[in-house]
């Protein structure tokens, strides 16, 4: 009994094990209920009454060592630097590889943002919730003025006694007003940020967008400037070929105003649908800032000048990736989002 005590011993010692499957193998052969240590356990019972004391002990540390030496062969196994590494192996290829991707609204952004820091803008932030006199009188929106229905409003709270109405902001050129009243110009900032109108979603129209507002307030401020800097803008934003032209336009808040078209990039001028025919496309509404809102921003019209323009974020992108409804950027449907991807 002892020698076959001493056999199982030595043959569990060699064992190699290079898988699972060999584990599993010394599993069977040594340590399952047909194994050969049962085998053993079951041959004690014929061992003599003056034996069994000697020999139990000898089977109790059989077992045991055949334990470790399960436990020994699994720790190789897995600390081994062959194929069958139960780890993970860093040089499988990935399962998943969606890291996700950018809005393209942040695409638009960045790259807005990006273009206008090389021409000396800084970027701005001002508040959703505004007064109406930031939002609208500020902006020499008069009183009852039918171009203050031209942007359906939403409001959070009514005014009372000395108080202005809360509203949601219905541009982002109330910035404008809340910078020439914090900083001395020179100025040269662009405020990006969400805007809210009351307006019946469709394709074309959401009740929330994102404007980029423009300021440049300085000393002999011309409209060449303003021209300059928005052919710029567009050949970085639209490719280099791209054109613009300035149709007269109004603003309660710029005196000359101008709505920005670019030629448009898709079908070069020829007429296509984007344009609906005629070349061009409308991408900003712009203008000399008017002297009565340098006044109520504390900036004295006598000395400093400027030009501001505002441009839909949305619009920007749709026509730039495109997308044919507004719609698509708040939904956040993965099948649309994923498609910027590396963008
Ligand atoms: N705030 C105007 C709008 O929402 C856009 C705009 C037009 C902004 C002319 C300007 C500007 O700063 O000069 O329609």
């Amino acid at each position: 009994m002892l020698e076959k005590i001493e056999k199982v011993l030595k043959e569990a010692g060699d064992w190699k094990a290079k898988n699972s499957e060999e584990i599993e193998k010394f599993r069977l052969s040594f340590l399952s209920k047909k194994g050969r240590l049962n085998e053993l356990f079951d041959d004690f019972k014929n061992v003599p009454n003056e034996k069994k004391r000697e020999i139990g002990q000898e089977l109790n540390k059989l077992k045991a060592k055949l334990e470790e030496r399960f436990a020994e062969l699994q720790q190789s196994k897995s600390n081994s630097a062959g194929l069958d590494i139960e780890k993970p192996d860093v040089f499988l290829p990935e399962i998943n590889g969606s890291l996700g991707s950018l809005h393209p609204l942040t695409l638009v952004r960045k790259r807005i943002t990006e273009i206008f820091a090389r021409m000396g803008f800084s970027s701005e932030d001002g508040p959703e919730i505004e007064s109406d006199w930031y939002n609208f009188t500020a902006l020499n929106f008069a009183e009852n003025h039918p171009a203050r229905e031209m942007q359906d409003t939403f409001f959070v709270s009514k005014g009372k006694e000395q108080k202005d109405d809360m509203i949601l902001r219905t541009h982002t050129s109330n910035v404008q007003v809340r910078l020439m009243e914090a900083k001395k110009p020179p100025l040269r900032s662009i405020m990006i940020g969400r805007v809210y109108r009351n307006e019946a979603i469709s394709a074309r129209a959401h009740c929330q967008f994102h404007q980029v507002e423009g300021l440049y307030i300085d000393k002999n401020v011309s409209f060449k400037d303003l021209k300059d800097t928005l052919l710029h803008f567009s050949k970085e934003m639209f490719g280099k070929d791209t054109k613009i032209r300035l149709r007269p336009s109004y603003f309660p808040f710029t005196e000359p105003s101008a709505e920005i078209d670019i030629s448009c990039f898709i079908c070069k001028g020829e007429g296509c649908n984007i344009c609906k025919k005629t070349g061009w496309v409308e991408i900003a509404g712009s203008g000399m800032v008017d002297p009565n809102v340098l006044i109520n921003s504390g900036i004295d019209p006598e000395e400093y000048t400027g030009f501001a323009f505002g441009m839909g974020i949305e619009r920007i992108a749709m026509l730039k990736y495109d997308i044919n409804d507004i719609r698509l950027f708040f939904d956040n449907d993965v099948r649309f989002l994923n498609q910027f991807q590396g963008a």
